[in-house]
């Protein structure tokens, strides 16, 4: 393949991952998205894989062969709920490759001169850095997202400082490295340090800020496949690597605002202040309902909208979910769906999972679509939320979630909230929506409930 021709792929790639990016900003056009991404990335393989700069064939397929092979693999028997970590060890690879191509065209750099090779020394160095900090960061955080290691942040004193020097370190060896055209002991120190920040920096984030984590290290993966373009001089791994690092710095701050947490406090670890949790407060009284009772509610209700959250996830109860809406609706009953943006554990994970038990897309809204409508609604079913339907965060100014947005379900004339016990979500807050006097709590595993609903209907 001629060199014009590699480009030319090389630019039809590129179009191809903005528009799967775009694709992939809405339910409708994601798959399609996909469909343009497989077909970016073919292009670009075949593009490299083929060009004149490229050699040992065999070698690269035997390789592809068996990473795609385990890539297949483990992409077929993952669960939903364990994306994040998958995400997370895939990111460990990127910055792990970053490092490699870094240490090989520090070794192997071929004739250059005065400028170029100053410019060329920069790229291994921060590509390094960037890598070295993503590998053991993104290490970390498939650790704790598996449990392996405690989720509950490192706090080690001055911790602050130490990331703060780690940093005025490694750019003190930077100048050193390209001063000294190239020393080995700088690279080499650098890289140990970049480890153990990586490690650091993500150790002392709480379980609670790990997606926003997992996206941020998204981004830098992005940040250092772009830095392996440049030291490979391959255009279409910076724009590749730009894409993903905005994308994913955007998905961070985005995530970030949902939650009410600030960037900058989770990406440095937990800045901020820790808020008390008032364990002994009294909230009074709940009321318990039965299936049959929520069935004959529902019945005769005009309007209903469903809030799920992560137990919807945990008990798959979206086919049934599928099937009482399907009902209500044959029933002349206004169905739909609110969906708080940090609902479940991941962006988009409860789009997913009503997508895949054929919920219809026009009736999934956003929060803020569907927020003002709540006081004309008469039945709100809350299966497995709690979070995101929490009226603290927005009347409790001492609460750990408030100013968080919230879908402002209390406003309906009935709440029915599903699930097991009375026990707190994720951010570990107590719900006041369920013990207010509109609603009412139907125990048992959502799945289950749901079913006995669908059959007394
Ligand atoms: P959560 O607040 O996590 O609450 C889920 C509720 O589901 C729990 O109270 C639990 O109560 C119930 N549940 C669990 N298994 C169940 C089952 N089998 N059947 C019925 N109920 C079950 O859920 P949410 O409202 O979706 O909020 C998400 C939380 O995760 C937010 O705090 C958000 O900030 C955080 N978060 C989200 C994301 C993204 S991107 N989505 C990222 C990071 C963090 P029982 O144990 O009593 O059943």
């Amino acid at each position: 393949m001629s060199a014009g021709l590699v480009q030319a792929a090389y630019i039809v790639a590129a179009v191809l991952f903005i528009m799967s990016l775009a694709g992939l900003s809405k339910q409708e056009s994601a798959r399609n998205g996909n469909y343009y991404g497989i077909a970016g990335m073919t292009i670009a393989l075949i593009a490299t894989i083929f060009s004149p700069d490229a050699s040992g064939l065999g070698w690269v397929i035997v390789a592809m062969v068996i990473g795609g092979s385990i890539g297949i693999h483990y992409a077929k028997k993952v669960e939903m709920t364990e994306m994040p970590e998958l995400v997370a060890i895939l990111h460990s690879f990127v910055g792990l490759a970053a490092v490699l191509v870094g240490y090989n065209s520090y070794l192997d750099h071929g004739v250059m001169t005065d400028a170029m090779l100053n410019i060329h020394l920069v790229e291994v160095f921060l590509g390094v850095f960037i890598g070295a900090v993503t590998f053991t960061g993104s290490i970390v955080a498939f650790c704790k997202l598996r449990g392996v290691i405690s989720s509950s942040p490192l706090n080690i004193p001055h911790k602050h400082k130490l990331n703060l020097a780690a940093i005025v370190v490694s750019t003190l060896l930077m100048f050193y490295f390209v001063g000294a055209e190239g020393s080995f002991f700088a690279i080499f120190l650098m890289t140990l340090i970049a480890f153990a920040f990586g490690y650091h920096l993500v150790a002392s984030i709480g379980g609670a800020d790990m997606p926003v984590v997992v996206s941020m290290l998204n981004s830098y993966s992005g940040w250092a496949a772009a830095a392996a373009g440049f030291m490979l001089a391959n255009d279409l791994l910076i724009v590749t690597g730009a894409l993903v690092g905005s994308s994913g710095a955007i998905l961070s701050y985005i995530m970030c605002k949902a939650m009410n947490r600030s960037f900058i406090s989770v990406i440095a670890g937990g800045f901020g202040q820790e808020v008390v949790i008032d364990e002994n407060a009294d909230y009074g009284e709940h009321r318990e309902t039965s299936a049959e009772e929520v069935a004959e509610m529902l019945k005769n209700s005009r309007s209903v909208i469903i809030t799920p959250g992560y137990g919807m996830a945990v008990a798959q109860a979206q086919y049934p979910v599928y099937e009482i809406t399907s009902k209500l609706r044959e029933m002349g009953v206004e169905v739909r769906f609110g969906i708080h943006p940090v609902a479940g554990r991941l962006p988009g994970h409860m789009n997913v999972l009503l997508a895949e038990a054929k919920v219809p897309y026009d009736i999934v809204l956003e929060m803020d679509e569907i927020n003002d409508d709540f006081p004309e609604t008469d039945t709100v079913l809350v299966i497995g939320a709690n979070d995101t339907v929490n009226p603290a965060a927005l009347e409790d100014p001492n609460s750990p979630i408030a100013g968080m947005p919230v879908l402002e379900v209390w406003n309906a004339q009935n709440v029915i909230v599903f699930k097991r016990s009375m026990n707190t979500g994720y951010a570990g807050v107590q719900n006041p929506l369920f013990f207010k006097e509109n609603t009412q709590m139907l125990f048992g595993d959502a799945k289950g409930s749901v079913d006995a609903i669908s059959k007394h209907l």
